[in-house]
């Protein structure tokens, strides 16, 4: 049996060094747990950053799976497969959507609103290609929605990027106006800035970004990877909202843990895409959107929905105790649904690894955030032990300092 230090040794060698990988060596995941292959638990914080919605390893998903690969697991796009059809009619039905178009990713999602968008555009003035993003914001690494995750960090080295996009300081009505013109034909804005810090939208700036929607003629694309199928306590953030978007995009859990991607097309551009304007030879694949349909029924039952809604309050009260015992190192708590950032400071690295050696598996965003996306159906055990130990690292981290 080769050592942990073997196979990080083998991944550094072999594998592209894109990422920061947690030592820890994953024998097989369940609910809310990785176990190692020493047979010890570890508390999953944050669920494959959001992906395993309903925990690793649940049963429907892996029923479904199963039953689809054992009928065909790739036909082409030269044919249909049930279950993609079954998944577009279960997203039609449960949102604003008329149409779907199916990828693989998240950015791919968005490279699909993207084309969706500037084609839109193009309908109505040939100079009408402007797209907006906000300063902060996350949509992805390739090349057209790196042009829209604006956060220079990501973008530096990859330049030069898509042409004719700009950005606008997130919940700054003055800035947003400034910035909207005739040539603009898309603004892309998440409800939550999720990688950015969990930062939430203010219902002001969604009034001022519909009024100028419906003055300049531009569509609104909502980027949902993070916070939509039921993270904010709603199937989509937008419903937490007064916010009529044309474009919503999804990934991450869709897929329960399979990669698939969906742009989500309103009335205004259900038809823009034709045949040969855009495709993926794997997309969408047949055993993904039979998972896909087995995710869907889960989250989509109003009891879990509801239940999202109390594990809430239930971890946002426990949390505020703890900020109000330990203000120096909590500073700061902002939380949608399960969706939930601690603000520590410069105590996010210390509290990461301290997790770690607790058996406890934390994820920190924009240097300072702990952001918790456990899975939906986490349990009020599970979320007790994660309050008990998070408390035990602050505590330690605070007695550490005074
Ligand atoms: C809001 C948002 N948009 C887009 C993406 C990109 O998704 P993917 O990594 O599947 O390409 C992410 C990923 O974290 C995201 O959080």
């Amino acid at each position: 049996m080769s050592s942990l230090s073997d196979l990080y040794l083998k991944d550094r060698e072999y594998i592209a060094g894109t990422y920061t990988r947690t030592k820890l060596d994953v024998d097989y995941a369940e609910g809310c747990y990785l176990v190692d292959i020493n047979g010890d638990k570890y508390l999953d914080m944050y669920s494959g950053i959001s992906v395993n919605l309903a925990g690793h390893s649940e049963k429907t998903i892996i029923g479904a799976i199963i039953e689809q690969s054992n009928k065909y697991i790739h036909l082409s796009n030269n044919f249909i497969s049930k279950s993609s059809v079954e998944l577009a009619e279960i997203l039609v039905n449960n949102t604003f959507a008329k149409k779907i178009f199916f990828s693989n990713s998240g950015t791919e999602a968005n490279e699909t609103a993207i084309k969706v968008a500037r084609k839109y555009g193009r309908n109505i003035c040939s100079d009408k290609t402007k797209i907006l993003s906000a300063y902060n914001s996350f949509h992805g690494r390739t090349m057209g929605s790196l042009s829209l995750t604006g956060q220079s960090k990501y973008q530096e080295n990859f330049k030069p990027l898509l042409s004719n996009i700009d950005y606008f300081e997130y919940n700054n009505v003055e800035d947003l106006e400034k910035k909207v013109s005739d040539d603009v034909c898309a603004v892309f804005v998440e409800l939550i800035q999720g990688e950015g810090g969990i930062v939430p939208i203010s219902q002001d700036f969604i009034n001022k970004l519909s009024t100028l929607s419906n003055r300049y003629n531009f569509l609104i694309v909502v980027d949902e990877i993070q916070t939509g199928l039921g993270r904010t306590g709603k199937f989509l953030a937008c419903e937490h909202f007064e916010i009529k978007p044309d474009i919503v995009t999804l990934a991450k859990g869709l897929g329960g843990g399979l990669p698939i991607g969906a742009t989500l097309l309103g009335d205004k551009c259900r038809d823009i895409l034709v045949k040969g304007d855009h495709g993926s030879t794997f997309a969408p694949n047949p055993v993904a959107s039979a998972a896909g349909v087995a995710v869907l029924k889960i989250i989509l039952d109003d009891k879990f929905l509801k239940n999202i809604n109390e594990k809430h309050d239930y971890l946002v009260n426990r949390l505020k105790k703890l900020h109000n015992i330990y203000p120096k190192i909590i500073k700061d708590i902002r939380a949608s649904g399960l969706m939930l950032g601690i603000d520590v400071g410069d105590y996010g690295q210390i509290i990461k690894d301290k997790a770690l050696e607790n058996k406890l598996l934390l994820n920190i965003t924009a240097g300072k955030i702990i952001r918790l996306l456990p899975a939906l159906n986490i349990t009020y055990e599970e979320l007790d032990s994660f309050i008990q130990k998070f408390n035990h690292i602050v505590c330690e981290a605070y007695l550490n300092e005074v």
